[in-house]
């Protein structure tokens, strides 16, 4: 029989807790053989950083990136691992470099979809350049920050146009708090955005075609979160947080993004939804965590299996035929573009592959969640992420939610 055998890059930072438990999951599929008769073996790596000649090998068919977004090096490699080699990448940095959430903003309400009003306004500091006293002297138009303000209406935010990690966001009340808060901005780049008065807040974590939507509540600490709410929103609001995130990420080529959305009644208002590196720790999606790895893995496996191929070129311009096409509804154009953006991550064929390959995925997983060797893991990411007096508290909290995972799916 032919074999095919892949290896799966890991690129990490710091993380320890969902390597470990990808690198186990995927072990356990063990191989696949597909209907050509060739029969595909997986294994992972966690990459080193070294000199590399520009036409050195790449061995990783896929490579699982959470370094690149702040260091550079690696990220040139991804680059040339892309270019030269053909390695498929979660995330690419062609599709993330430039892009932030500015970028997001503006492709989305191209498309129509309801991101509140933005102004992105210029600097407050003077930018680092020789050039910048003539050319602010001879081109920058003077602004009024309070009538932009005004005309947005308060409260609002202000945030950076790249935003990440509530860095620089303030909610501002008056103009007071505008003009410290754009005194503050300094160096950063900021937008001003009208409030969305909202009663719900998703976040949804896509791996390629599959979506989580989940209750998030940002103003509590880290480890809750993320509720454990099934029912959170309506059924209408649900499929549309689910495509509205399939859809950024079909339309930029994320395949490992988180995509944040602020829900009022039926109505879904994306905010925040270009991350490179999305979160994925155990001690933040505990309930969640088997079900992200499980889908981490599946989509990995396919990839590679299938060959998937992604070019640079997504056909942006379908997209924007059905955002100028006059006759359709937002409803209509939000169908059109789960349409689209499923044909991207070919979720039909995908579900239905992965019946058929990987159908005791899943059983394979819960037998892991349920045992010693998980718990282990889940003892030491808790020594490692919280000081010692809060070990047991934290220890029982992961573990009663993990065990409510498994126990839903044991009954
Ligand atoms: N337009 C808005 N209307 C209402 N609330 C908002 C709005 N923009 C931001 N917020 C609130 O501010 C928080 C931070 O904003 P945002 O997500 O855009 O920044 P961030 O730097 O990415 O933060 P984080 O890393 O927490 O996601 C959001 O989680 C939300 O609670
Ligand atoms: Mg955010």
């Amino acid at each position: 029989m032919a074999e095919s055998r892949h290896l799966v890059g890991l690129l990490l930072g710091t993380e320890e807790d969902w390597p470990r438990a990808f690198e186990e999951i995927l072990r356990r599929v063990g191989g696949v053989t597909t209907a050509d008769g060739v029969r595909h073996t997986f294994a992972t790596e966690r990459l080193r950083i070294s000199p590399f000649d520009l036409m050195d090998p790449v061995r990783p068919g896929l490579v699982i990136d959470r370094l690149a977004h702040w260091y550079y090096h690696p990220r040139e490699w991804l680059k040339k691992a892309a270019l030269v080699d053909g390695t498929y990448l979660l995330n690419s940095p062609f599709t993330f470099q430039a892009m932030e959430k500015h970028s997001a903003y503006c492709a989305m309400l191209r498309l129509g979809l309801k991101v509140p009003r933005t102004v992105l306004v210029p600097y407050k500091n003077p930018v680092d350049n020789a050039r910048w006293a003539y050319t602010s002297a001879t081109y920058n138009d003077p602004f009024d920050l309070d009538e932009i303000a005004a005309d947005l209406g308060y409260p609002l935010y202000m945030k950076p146009f790249d935003g990440g990690a509530w860095r620089g966001v303030s909610r501002i009340e008056n103009p007071e708090e505008l003009h410290a808060a754009y005194d503050a901005s300094g160096g950063m780049l900021m937008h001003l955005q009208a409030t969305v008065e909202h009663e719900a807040f998703a976040r949804a974590l896509s791996i390629g075609p599959e979506t989580m939507v989940m209750d998030f509540r940002p103003e509590l600490p880290m480890h809750e979160r993320y509720q454990v709410s099934h029912g959170f929103l309506s059924p209408g609001a649900g499929a549309e947080a689910v495509t509205v995130s399939r859809l950024v990420n079909a339309f930029f080529g994320w395949e490992f993004n988180s995509a944040e959305m602020l829900v009022a009644g039926d109505e879904v208002y994306p905010i925040d939804y270009a991350n490179a590196c999305p979160d994925v720790a155990l001690t933040s999606l505990h309930y969640y965590f088997p079900w992200a790895m499980t889908a981490l893995v599946r989509w990995t496996v396919y990839c590679l299996a299938t060959g998937r191929r992604v070019g640079l070129e997504r056909g942006v311009e379908r997209y924007l035929e059905v955002a100028d096409a006059a006759s359709l509804t937002y409803e209509e154009k939000m169908e059109r573009y789960r349409r689209l953006a499923d044909e991207y991550f070919e979720t039909e064929r995908y579900w239905t592959w992965c019946a058929e390959h990987l159908g005791d995925l899943d059983a394979r997983v819960l037998d892991w969640v349920a045992s010693p060797d998980f718990d282990a893991l889940l003892v030491e990411t808790v020594r490692a992420t919280y000081p010692e007096h809060e070990h047991d508290r934290f220890v029982a909290h992961v573990r009663g939610l993990v065990g409510q995972w498994v126990s839903e799916r044991r009954d």
